[in-house]
C-alpha cells in the first residue's frame, strides 16, 4: 500500500511556487485525489496505519476527503475538525500559527462523546505541524486518545514531526 501511495503522490502532486505567499512552495494534491487509483492508494496507505482507531478525525479542508475514505476503510466514524466559525456552540477551540498566517480549529464539545475513544487524525500535508498539533490537542481536550496522526505529504525541513513527538506520525511521502 505504501509503495503505491508514494508513487501516486510523487507522480501527480502539482508544486506551486510563491503560493499563497512569496517564498512558500505549495504542494497541491488535487490531481492525486482526482485520480481514481491515486486516491485509492492514498486512502489504503493511510488506513494501513490506523488499525484499532475508533474515530477518524479529518482536518479542514482536504483532511475531510481523506478522513471519509479512511473511516470507510477502517469501519469507523468520521469527525470534521473545522476552521473557526463553522460549528454551532458549544465547541472546543484551538488557535495555531502557520507557515503563512494563523488559524483556529474547532470540534463540537458536547456530541459526539469522545471520552476514551481512540482517534486517528488525518490531513493532507504536514509542514510546521501547527495544524495537526492543534487538531490533536482539541481531541485530547475532548477526552479522546490520539493513537496516530497521518498525512499524505510531509515537508521535512519545516520540522512538524518534532512538534508532534508525543504522537505516532506517518507520512506516505516525504520531501
Ligand atoms: C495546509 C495543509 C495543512 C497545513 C499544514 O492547510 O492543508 O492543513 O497547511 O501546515 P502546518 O503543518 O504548518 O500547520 P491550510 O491551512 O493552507 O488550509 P486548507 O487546508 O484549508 O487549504
Ligand atoms: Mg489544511
Amino acid at each position: 500500500a505504501f509503495e503505491r501511495a508514494e508513487a501516486a503522490v510523487s507522480g501527480l502532486t502539482r508544486w506551486c511556487d510563491d503560493f499563497p505567499t512569496p517564498g512558500v512552495r505549495f504542494a497541491d494534491l488535487t490531481p492525486v485525489f482526482a485520480d481514481g487509483p491515486g486516491f485509492r492508494a492514498v486512502i489504503e496507505g493511510l488506513a494501513a496505519v490506523g488499525a484499532g482507531a475508533e474515530i477518524v478525525a479529518g482536518v479542514d479542508a482536504r483532511g475531510f476527503l481523506l478522513g471519509g475514505g479512511v473511516a470507510m476503510e477502517l469501519g469507523c466514524g468520521v469527525l470534521a475538525v473545522r476552521k473557526a466559525g463553522k460549528l454551532p456552540p458549544p465547541v472546543h477551540s484551538q488557535s495555531y500559527s502557520l507557515e503563512y498566517g494563523a488559524g483556529t480549529l474547532e470540534i463540537p464539545s458536547d456530541a459526539p462523546d469522545l471520552r476514551g475513544r481512540r482517534a486517528f487524525v488525518i490531513d493532507d500535508v504536514l509542514a510546521t505541524g501547527g495544524t495537526l498539533l492543534a487538531a490533536a490537542e482539541l481531541l485530547t481536550r475532548a477526552g479522546a486518545e490520539v493513537v496516530g496522526v497521518a498525512v499524505v505529504l510531509e515537508i521535512e525541513e519545516l520540522g512538524g514531526r518534532a512538534r508532534l513527538d508525543q504522537y505516532p506520525v506517518t507520512s506516505l511521502m516525504r520531501v
